[in-house]
């Protein structure tokens, strides 16, 4: 090599360097310099860069967390114990999965500060009304080994809402719950339960991902400053959400996946989502999220695979 071509090759190294550098720091922007698009502030940064956001009473929740559903025995422990592990710090769960003991084992094995999760369960439709609600609270706190829930949702609005509203609200004041929600609930019958409620829901946890945008329910829960909560993020894989040929393209562009995409498109909107896995590398996986954006374009091409129906029609 001659002198001349030495020279461009150390320039050309010297660029290269300079690239990474700007990538390194372009990826930390991205980390830490995300608005807050849901309405309320995203806050500080938890255990491995999850942000939080500010529930209408103050209590902090991440905005990401760990699904349940359909987890059970040990496999529902193994999975905890392993998102837990790898950072997670939000659990969904409910009685009517039937894993509470399980969710309550694994958080107990896992040796994580108490005060350092946000866990949340929910009130199933059998256990509607006062007195019954009561019981179903003390049922579930007793299987989960806790000594307090910090989120509590009816999970559907069926039966004596009032009855069951009136009793969290209870609980809430008692200090047993740090923050009561809804799931489930259409924009109507959020207007009824607004219209007799004490205390305020600081969640509504509902179907949402890029086949579901739910846009008026997204607009009604932020003129109320009521937390979105996107239940199945992935749709559970339905309708071939992990093989779309957008999401496809967007992940590809980024060097990532379609489901780091989906979580993505969730969390630049300030929607909290809980994503479910029993595998450790998407347990992992569903984690690695903040360290890219998703570009206005990017944004607008996953707007338009709104099919604007639900992908669960055997639960409606
Ligand atoms: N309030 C309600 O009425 C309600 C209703 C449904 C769900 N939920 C809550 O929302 C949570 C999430 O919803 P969900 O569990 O129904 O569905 P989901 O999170 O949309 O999808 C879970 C599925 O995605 C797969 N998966 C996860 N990460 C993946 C990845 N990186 N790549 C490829 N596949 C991946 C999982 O398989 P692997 O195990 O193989 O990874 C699993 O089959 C539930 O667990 C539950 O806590 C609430």
């Amino acid at each position: 090599m001659n002198s001349q071509n030495q020279k461009n090759e150390i320039n050309r190294r010297r660029f290269l360097q300079s690239s990474v550098k700007l990538a390194a720091a372009g990826i930390y922007l991205g980390m830490f310099g995300m608005p807050d698009l849901f309405g309320n502030v995203l806050t500080d940064k938890v255990a491995k860069g999850i942000p939080d956001v500010k529930l209408n009473n103050g209590l902090k929740m991440p905005i990401l967390g760990f699904g349940t559903y359909g987890l059970s025995g040990d496999v529902c422990q193994k999975s905890v114990v392993e998102a837990i592990a790898a950072g997670y710090r939000l659990i969904d769960t409910a009685k009517v999965y039937g894993n509470e003991v399980e969710v309550g084992k694994a958080i107990k094995q896992s040796g994580i500060d108490r005060k350092q999760l946000f866990v949340t369960s929910k009130l199933w439709v059998d256990d509607a009304g006062y007195e019954n609600a009561k019981k179903g609270f003390e049922e579930t706190l007793t299987k989960l080994g806790l000594e307090y829930l910090d989120l509590y949702l009816i999970h559907r609005p069926r039966g004596d809402v009032k009855g069951s509203w009136k009793a969290m609200e209870e609980l809430y004041k008692a200090g047993k719950i740090k923050a009561i929600g809804i799931s489930n609930f259409s924009p109507e019958q959020l207007k009824d339960l607004l219209s007799y409620a004490e205390v305020k829901p600081a969640v509504n946890q509902i179907e949402t991902h890029a086949y579901f945008q739910q846009s008026n329910d997204y607009n009604v829960l932020k003129q109320h400053n009521i937390q979105m909560e996107a239940w199945a993020p992935f749709a559970e894989g339905r309708n071939g959400l992990f093989t779309n040929e957008v999401l496809t393209q967007i992940a590809k562009k980024h060097g990532k996946t379609t489901a780091q995409v989906s979580l993505r498109w969730h969390y630049q909107r300030g929607i909290v989502s809980i994503p479910r896995s029993s595998q450790k590398a998407h347990i992992v996986e569903n984690l690695n999220i903040f360290d890219f954006k998703l570009d206005d374009a990017d944004m607008k091409a996953i707007e338009k695979l709104d099919l604007n129906k639900t992908q669960f029609p055997e639960w409606s």
